[in-house]
């Protein structure tokens, strides 16, 4: 058998600061009721003034260091999915081989915005099971706070800040990775864009130098038309129903999204873990934080099969069905009895 991929770890970080709905009643002309109705979002964590993506970042290598005992220094590449990088150079990747002076490693920032964890980590598994690298930092990281429009109601009340990582590493045995399923579409770009050095998309001139644009009822158009036909694909190739999926961990745009992509697919909700409602829609984070979070309350265990599949900006969409290998961890056996996920975590 040829190199394969397993994933050894998995950690993620969320900022102390909650802004909730009441909050946001202070802010925009938005209430409580009509945003848990619309999204499923309760709160969403902030980022701290001087708080950047790179910091969060090795908030969650540091959790997964410290609950599976693993170093870092011998990684050989670090993959960092984020559309809100602190740089555009150098890389996120590049300050967390500075943070943790690991010396030989490739750095890579990648950006495929809520779906680029599921990029990242496709790209690490391809690396690993090429023969080119060995042990490589899988990062999804997001300050959306950073680049909201907080005068914006319909896209202020959506997002919130995390980062997530996993350990991808050569194994012998078999592989974590059993189907994948990649795609973009760039003329739905318009309805949901960043700016960067180009400011304007639809003719609109707008001010700064990054701001989040959304056209939200076309983002929800694309992500229920496309990705339970992604989820198909999936199980075909996979050749396995949705009762042998154990877990499905969809991109925690939305509540309402979640639900009619378990509807159109089959998949129940009571197998489906998310993050908005506490965590808000962590973009690049969302899919790593909801992984981390089921794994510490003991919900996805060692044999279990995951169906994992981002969507976003772009537009762009992946997702993959790998089996969890990993035992569990320090931290797990401590917090097995935990409150499931969705409860609001303890700390940061
Ligand atoms: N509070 C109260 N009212 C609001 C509001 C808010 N935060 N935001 C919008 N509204 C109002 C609108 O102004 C509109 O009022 P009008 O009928 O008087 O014009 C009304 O609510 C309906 O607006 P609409 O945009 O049609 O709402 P919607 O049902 O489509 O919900 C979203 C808006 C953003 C929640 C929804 O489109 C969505 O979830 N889209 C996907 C967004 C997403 O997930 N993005 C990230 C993907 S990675």
């Amino acid at each position: 058998m040829g190199s394969k991929s397993r994933i050894t770890g998995i950690g993620s970080y969320v900022p102390c600061k909650i802004l909730a709905n009441a909050e946001l009643e202070t802010m925009v002309d938005t209430n409580d009721e009509w945003i848990v109705q619309r999204t499923g979002i309760r709160e969403r964590r902030i980022a701290a003034k001087e708080e950047f993506t790179s910091h969060m970042c090795i908030n969650a290598i540091d959790n997964l260091i410290h609950k599976y005992d693993v170093s870092v220094l011998d990684v050989d590449m670090i993959l960092v999915a984020t559309y809100t990088p602190d740089f555009h150079a150098p890389s996120v990747a590049c300050l967390i081989q500075q943070h943790y002076g690991i010396p030989a490693t490739g750095t890579l920032d990648l950006n495929a915005a809520c779906a680029g964890f599921m990029y990242a980590m496709n790209v690490a598994d391809g690396l690993i099971t090429s023969g080119l690298n060995r042990k490589i930092l899988v990062v999804g990281a997001d300050t959306a706070s950073k680049i909201t429009d907080y005068t914006d109601r319909s896209s202020c009340i959506l997002f919130g800040d995390a980062a997530g990582v996993i350990l991808m590493e050569r194994t012998e045995e078999a592989g974590a990775c059993i189907a994948r399923h990649f795609g973009a579409d760039g003329s739905g770009g318009i309805h949901l864009y960043r700016t960067g050095l180009r400011s304007e998309m639809t003719g609109k001139k707008l001010t700064g130098g990054g701001m989040l644009m959304q056209n939200g009822r076309e983002v929800y158009r694309f992500a229920v038309g496309t990705v339970p036909i992604g989820v198909r694909k999936l199980l075909n190739l996979a050749q396995c129903g949705v009762q042998e999926i154990d877990w499905f961990i969809p991109h925690s745009a939305n509540l309402r999204i979640v639900e009619s992509l378990c509807k159109k697919t089959g998949l129940p909700m009571e197998k489906t873990l998310t993050s908005m409602e506490y965590y808000g829609n962590t973009s690049a984070a969302s899919i790593p934080l909801s992984l981390s979070k089921g794994v510490e309350a003991g919900q996805v265990k060692e044999g279990d099969r995951l169906l994992l599949f981002g969507f976003g900006g772009g537009f762009t969409y992946g997702g993959m069905i790998v089996n969890w290998t990993l035992r569990c961890c320090r931290s797990n056996r401590r917090t097995a009895r935990l409150p499931i996920l969705g409860r609001r975590s303890r700390g940061c």
